[in-house]
């Protein structure tokens, strides 16, 4: 549906579902600064992903577009909603999944998606349905009764992808979606993400893990300290690195030394960088890498303690843009 508003500034396109134009949040009298001016566009059918470490700004930004947070400057529009102006048509049509477990404690399993459909308009019978067909969608229908503290941490976070999608919405939130989440169970709920988004689910998720951003995103934005620092496809980020080899070293003695040196000596360096307790050396079009790294080192007097090869990954592109490690 193409749809403008009466600002020029403001038109979204016709596939545009997220648009923000220097979306700016400041906590605490202005002194902090958690979203600074942000400017993206997420598309119909899209999964985004907005990656960054703790405090980069992504459950505020989250917070933002879902209405739970309001804005101190710039603007939002959401299915061509602005989310300042219309905060409650905004909720109409978007899905929210919580960092936090937030299920209604006093409800069922069940009872949690039939109110949810209650609340949203839907009359009993309309509401049951859609709660019993939910419940088998999302392989939690055997929990059925139970009490929302009694599942697992995985089926409750099923239980609120179900809950958020119970009213059709426009866009799916997703704030961390496996944080806390065992490993069995975040592969389960990345295949939930990527069937919704083989359905054409538009879904916008936050993240740490450079992994899920990695396999789950259609593109996204790596963010630190309330900025985009960079937005694409994880392919793109990827191949911006200049390297197809990146080689992490762990030794003692001087190591900002030895970046150096390992720069200057190793066929194919075009970069390395001394981050914490390890130097991260990038290498293109070079063979034999690891001896000739080791060699160097020697030569220079210098014991390695560990050493490792990768291809570049989101968090080599993180490390690239920002000077540190994603994790910390
Ligand atoms: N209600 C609040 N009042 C004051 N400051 C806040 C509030 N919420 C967040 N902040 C600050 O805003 C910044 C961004 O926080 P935000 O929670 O959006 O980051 P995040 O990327 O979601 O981090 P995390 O990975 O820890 O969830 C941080 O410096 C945080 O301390
Ligand atoms: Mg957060």
């Amino acid at each position: 549906m193409f749809t403008h508003t009466h600002n020029n500034d403001s038109h979204t396109t016709a596939d545009e579902v997220i648009r923000c134009e220097k979306l700016t949040k400041r906590y605490a009298d202005g002194d902090i600064l958690a979203v600074d001016r942000l400017d993206l566009s997420v598309y119909h059918g899209e999964i985004f992903g907005l990656l960054g470490p703790n405090g980069a700004g992504k459950t505020t930004t989250v917070g933002m577009l879902t209405t739970l947070v309001i804005p101190t400057g710039g603007k939002a529009v959401v299915a061509s909603i602005d989310v300042v102006a219309q905060p409650a048509l905004v909720k109409q049509v978007i899905g929210v999944v919580a960092q936090t477990n937030n299920l209604d404690r006093s409800l069922t399993v069940w009872e949690n998606l039939y109110y949810h459909g209650r609340f949203f308009g839907m009359n009993a019978k309309e509401a049951r349905a859609a709660a019993d067909e939910s419940l088998v969608r999302f392989r939690l229908a055997e929990r059925a009764k139970a009490d929302v503290m009694a599942i697992s941490g995985g089926m409750a976070k099923r239980l609120m992808v179900a809950r958020a999608l119970l009213h059709h919405p426009s866009v799916l939130f997703l704030d961390e979606p496996t944080a806390g989440l065992d490993p069995q169970a975040r592969i389960a709920l990345w295949e939930i993400l990527e069937k919704l988004h083989a359905e054409g689910q538009t879904i916008l998720l936050t993240t740490h893990y450079m992994e899920e951003a990695d396999s789950l995103c259609d593109r996204l934005a790596i963010m630190d300290h309330g900025r985009i620092l960079a937005m694409d496809t994880p392919k793109n980020l990827k191949e911006s690195v200049a390297a197809d080899t990146i080689v992490t070293v762990s030794a003692s003695g001087d190591l900002d030394a030895l970046a150096r040196l390992l720069q200057e000596r190793v066929e194919g360096a075009t970069k390395s960088q001394r981050l914490d307790t390890t130097i991260q050396l990038h290498v293109k079009g070079a063979t034999g890498v690891l001896p000739r790294v080791v060699t160097v080192a020697e030569q220079g007097g210098y014991n390695i303690t560990d050493l490792s090869i990768a291809e570049p990954t989101l968090e080599t592109v993180f490390i690239n843009l920002t000077g540190k490690e994603l994790r910390d």
